[in-house]
């Protein structure tokens, strides 16, 4: 075991005086990390000071502005060249990070009264869930998750990070999110220190949990806590603000579980990646419930992990996803986007829960998000794919034996109908439930 750089040391002297529960969620690698005072310190220091040359950045320079191919710099000429080429800073933009904070506290009441840090920008989700595994999760550690889920998480907590996953059947005999068989897996689950990940509204199936399901969650989260066991609690809301059912929560889970127990730290992953519809963009975030005092050794541990793997997220689509949320058209547009979205929703549930279709499949309960989620009565999930891919050029996701994930955000309402029409046809033909 290598030795714990002073750096490090102190950073976790000052996360255990302010946040013991931060502190004894972290990894082996959560406690070594730390970030060198070196190129980065020193630039930032020339920055302020070298008022004649400033010869510290590994950038190229002509006529006090950023050296640049003219070529691409056509394709964004109303950005400034620092905000295309330059290197953003290690944890994001400083203006896109207040910007993504005053957009959390304005979607979520539930934060109103709470501490929420700066939020952490990361190259897209799947990254912030990597850096969240590297920080918290040794081999062997468990998560606790249900058992539909997407399955990148597999790969990240698991198959990288080394942890022992533990699931539960994510719909209850009532088809509603299965918080009683939550609570007994958190109880049955022994060990001092547990990773819990939630994602609502869910991928694969669209399903988005209540207020009394969010309660009931909150409240076993808090019992398994007093019981003593320390908890990171991942919340993926990648669809969040894509609620289109009156009967669910229109909020983060996250609100509710921030400053609900001392041992419990909840942490939001989030991004403009469907939030903003800027997929490829690779700009995402995460949030703590916690004040400055823990957070500015935190972000010294964020910061030396990010420096070493990307150094830091795209400069260019940070500037483009900060000038959007700023442009005077932007609200107008994205409930444009957000109605087109509910429209197809809704008309989803009208097709999909047809009574004629009742014989060939249960449909998921779906109210938010990009997805609905096709369970088959009998019949295997991946041939019917293939065939629906083969004889009709329709794509979709097969998950498991009898599970079809259909992504209706990329289906045009219009189109609703023949592709389930088409469904219904290639199960029956080769189930023959006609
Ligand atoms: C539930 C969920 N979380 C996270 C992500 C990934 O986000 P990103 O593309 O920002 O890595 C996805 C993408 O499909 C998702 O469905």
């Amino acid at each position: 075991m290598q030795d714990l750089n002073p750096l490090a040391i102190e950073l976790n002297e000052q996360l255990r005086a302010s946040s013991p529960a931060v502190f004894s969620l972290f990894s082996e690698l959560g406690k070594r990390i730390y970030l060198p005072k070196g190129i980065l310190s020193q630039t930032a220091e020339a920055g302020i000071k070298a008022h004649r040359f400033n010869a510290t950045r590994a950038i190229a320079s002509e006529d006090g502005d950023m050296m640049h191919l003219a070529v691409s710099r056509e394709l964004v000429p109303t950005l400034s060249l620092e905000g295309i080429y330059g290197y953003a800073p290690v944890l994001g933009q400083p203006e896109l990070r207040e910007t993504w904070k005053t957009h959390l506290l304005k979607e979520n009441p539930s934060l109103a009264e709470a501490t929420l840090s700066l939020p952490i920008v990361t190259s897209g989700m799947t990254h912030g869930f990597s850096l969240l595994a590297e920080l918290f999760v040794d081999s062997g550690d468990t998560l606790i998750l249900p058992d539909k889920i997407w399955g990148n998480y597999r790969l990240i907590f698991q198959t990288k990070a080394g942890a022992n996953l533990q699931t539960y059947p994510f719909f209850d005999a009532t088809s509603g999110f299965n918080t009683h068989g939550f609570r007994e897996r958190l109880t049955n689950t022994a060990g001092e220190k547990l990773l819990i990940l939630l994602n609502f509204p869910h991928n694969p199936t669209g399903y988005a949990i209540n207020r009394t399901e969010a309660q009931r969650i909150v409240d076993a989260i808090v019992a398994r806590a007093d019981a003593g066991c320390r908890i990171l609690v991942m919340i993926d809301d990648a669809y969040a603000g894509l609620w289109y059912d009156a009967s669910v929560m229109h909020e983060s889970l996250f609100g509710l579980l921030v400053g609900c127990h001392p041992n419990v730290l909840p942490v939001k992953i989030d991004g403009a990646t469907k939030e903003e519809y800027a997929w490829g963009l690779r700009v995402a975030f995460i949030s703590f419930g916690l004040g400055a005092v823990a957070m500015q050794p935190l972000e010294q541990k964020f910061s030396g992990l990010i420096r070493a793997n990307t150094s830091g997220a795209s400069q260019v689509s940070q500037t483009l996803i900060l000038e959007a949320m700023k442009a005077p058209d932007y609200v107008e547009e994205k409930q444009r986007n957000y109605e087109i979205l509910k429209a197809r929703s809704l008309k989803v549930e009208k097709v999909a829960s047809d009574p004629k279709y009742a014989k060939l499949w249960e449909v998921y309960p779906s109210h938010a998000g990009y997805f609905t989620c096709l369970n088959l009565k009998s019949g295997n999930a991946e041939k019917v794919r293939q065939c629906l891919l083969e004889d009709h050029g329709i794509g979709t996701i097969s998950l498991g034996e009898t599970e079809l994930r259909v992504a209706y955000s990329c289906l045009e309402e219009s189109d609703i109908g023949t592709v389930f029409r088409t469904i219904a046809a290639v199960v029956e033909a080769l189930y023959g439930m006609g």
